[in-house]
């Protein structure tokens, strides 16, 4: 069973994507930190970012690995594991940088698939999972949250981190992403492929209960 999940930058998809593949015993994708790797590994090599060629030789060069657990991805680039590393504020700036690339995005979603072929099941999340890369999926959800909520998620997570980071300084990173990112999963609201969630004001329990119910009652 191939379960997607898309939305943007705090709408509570990595948590609602972890939960989930925990319940239902399968693996948990998270192709966000693929992306991440890539910027990170372009910032470790002293490449600019917004220098195409560069990008892309980086992109095709690095040895990234990806360990899908049900409660976590672990990402390892150049036999280093960068789990943690990849969650900084500069490289979530950075990132953009490398998704907005064909070329790059074509490498990875080629990776993700053979990912899924190789697990048979799994719960991924990022931003175009049921539009591009798992198109015939079993179940496609969209997440969605208001931006001061998101921010406040990600604040939270990004202050556990130890990072130093104010409120403000999220939601301007939140907000820059945005106009991009949702052009990922847009098809799949005008298609009405995908089941929508607020998670605005649910819990995250809430949110699992709401998905399990829907695949329970497709019968999957
Ligand atoms: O979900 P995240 O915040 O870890 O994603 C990091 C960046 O990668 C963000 O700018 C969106 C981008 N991304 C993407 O374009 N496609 C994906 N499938 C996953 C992430």
């Amino acid at each position: 069973m191939i379960v997607t999940i898309d939305g943007p930058a705090g709408s509570g998809k990595s948590t609602a994507a972890r939960k989930l593949a925990a319940r239902l015993e399968i693996a948990y994708l998270d192709t966000g930190a693929m992306y991440r790797a890539v910027a990170l590994a372009a910032q470790q090599r002293g490449v600019d970012i917004r220098e195409k060629p560069a990008l892309l030789e980086v992109a095709e060069t690095i040895d990234l690995h990806v360990d899908c657990g049900p409660t976590h991805t672990r990402v390892q680039l150049d036999g280093h594991d960068v789990s943690e590393a990849i969650r900084s504020l500069a490289v979530s700036a950075a990132t953009p940088y490398v998704a907005r690339h064909v070329e790059i995005r074509a490498l990875l979603v080629d990776r993700q698939r053979a990912i899924g072929e190789s697990l048979g099941s799994l719960v991924t999340e990022g931003r175009d999972q049921g539009s591009v890369v798992f198109p015939l999926a079993d179940a496609k959800f969209v997440l969605q949250a208001s931006l001061q909520k998101r921010a406040q998620r990600r604040l939270q997570e990004m202050l556990a981190d130890g990072e130093e980071v104010v409120l403000e300084e999220v939601m301007q990173n939140l907000r820059s992403r945005d106009g991009v990112d949702a052009k990922q999963w847009e098809p799949l609201l005008v298609s009405g492929e995908a089941i929508v969630i607020d998670t605005t004001d649910l819990t995250i329990a809430e949110v699992i209960d709401i998905m399990a119910e829907t695949i329970s009652n497709a019968s999957l």
